[in-house]
């Protein structure tokens, strides 16, 4: 039996296409002429004044982290329910992750929590669009200017999402964006960092290259600092991914509506939601089961293997993970975020490659029906 994959790329002749000319033509004096074109293009699609291609989503969190000037005895509020990328770069630039609850439908940091956790510490909060979904980004940008700190938007697995018809990443100070090969628009690894504040773009071109300001010739270093750059040949494939942006994102809407054709509704499972005035990009189609149902999700996910079917844990709560769970700072949210804690344990990602077909959804879901309830 082919197993469903739970995610990967749509790739056309015209990525095949830029690439060539890349690895052909991208050298000498034409060495950045794809990374312009994706930096400019991609601002110009997200509605930022600036954009500066990168390694990966966790390098552009580091340098908006650094960039602001977190550093040690500052705190910054990460969501509980994320990838730990969301929050290592804290670590990075030696400061204090702290993890806010969660808000029960949209799975994103909820201004209420993270208003509770402010102190005269905190310098940053990094609002995380959760599998394309949007936190209330409006709420949460109030309440970091009420209190004087920075919004670093983790739009990581959201290109496409937007609120009130404004796009994703352009919500705080600086905004961050992944292109694993897993992602929506994907250069195999990559990322973006985007950004309206032309002190942060400056800061950031300098420490992604060893301290050294564009333009010098003189390799003349002024800080330690950090090499984080896009290759021309990634630069290529992610300029040909944005010019079908458009149909990617309208491809992962079709998936997550052919699984709420065949699940919405169904008694103890809960679908991804969509908060009035937002279009959510649906990265990842997630359910999360009732706990009466009295199933975890390590056991489902074993069940829809048996079936040939790829799946992926909800993320565990950063809190709760090895690399966390002796701090301090996880032990308070241990005993406080009783929503991530409910969520967790119950929630899996269903299949939702580029390549997926209606029929495999339909299957996938009858899949899910038969476990839940013929058993
Ligand atoms: C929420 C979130 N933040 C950050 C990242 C980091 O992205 P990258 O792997 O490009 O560093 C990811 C990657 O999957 C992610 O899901």
């Amino acid at each position: 039996m082919e197993r469903i994959p739970v995610a990967g790329p749509w790739i056309t002749q015209k990525e095949i296409d830029y690439v060539t000319d890349a690895v052909t033509n991208a050298w000498y004096g034409n060495a950045n002429m794809y990374n312009d074109r994706f930096e400019k293009a991609f601002a110009q699609y997200i509605g930022t004044k600036y954009a500066i291609a990168l390694p990966s989503c966790t390098s552009a969190i580091h340098l908006s982290l650094a960039a602001l000037g977190v550093g040690p005895s500052d705190e910054v509020i990460v969501p509980d329910l994320t990838w730990i990328a969301s929050a290592a770069p804290v670590s990075y630039v030696g400061a204090t992750p702290v993890f806010a609850d969660v808000d029960e439908k949209t799975w994103c940091i909820s201004a209420e929590a993270l208003e509770k956790l402010i102190t005269s510490r905190t310098k940053a909060v990094i609002a995380v669009d959760l599998y394309g979904g949007m936190p209330d980004l409006d709420a949460i940008v109030e309440v970091a200017k009420r209190h004087g700190i920075a919004v670093i938007e983790d739009a990581a697995e959201a290109l496409g999402s937007e609120h009130k018809g404004r796009r994703c990443g352009s919500f705080g100070d600086a905004g961050g964006f992944s292109f694993h090969g897993s992602k929506t628009l994907t250069t195999g690894e990559g990322g973006m960092l985007v950004t309206d504040d032309e002190e942060i773009y400056r800061r950031c071109l300098f420490l992604r290259d060893h301290g050294r300001n564009p333009g010098d010739v003189m390799f003349y270093n002024t800080e330690v600092a950090f090499k984080y750059k896009m290759s021309s040949m990634q630069a290529a494939l992610g300029l040909a991914q944005l010019e079908r942006v458009d149909e990617l994102v309208e491809k992962k809407r079709q998936i997550f509506s052919w699984y709420e054709q065949e699940l919405l509704g169904i008694d103890g499972i809960s679908l991804n939601f969509e908060l009035p005035g937002t279009k959510n990009s649906y990265w990842m189609a997630t359910v999360v089961l009732d706990k009466k149902l009295g199933i975890k999700k390590d056991h489902l996910m074993q069940l829809l293997l048996e079936r040939g079917i790829d799946s992926r844990p909800f993320f565990h709560p950063l809190s709760s993970i090895p690399a966390y769970k002796h701090l301090e700072q996880a032990k308070e949210a241990r005993e406080r975020n009783a929503t991530s804690y409910s969520i967790s344990p119950y929630g899996i990602n269903l299949p939702c490659s580029l390549n997926m077909t209606e029929e495999q959804a339909k299957y996938v879901s009858e899949a899910l029906k038969i476990i839940l309830y013929d058993r």
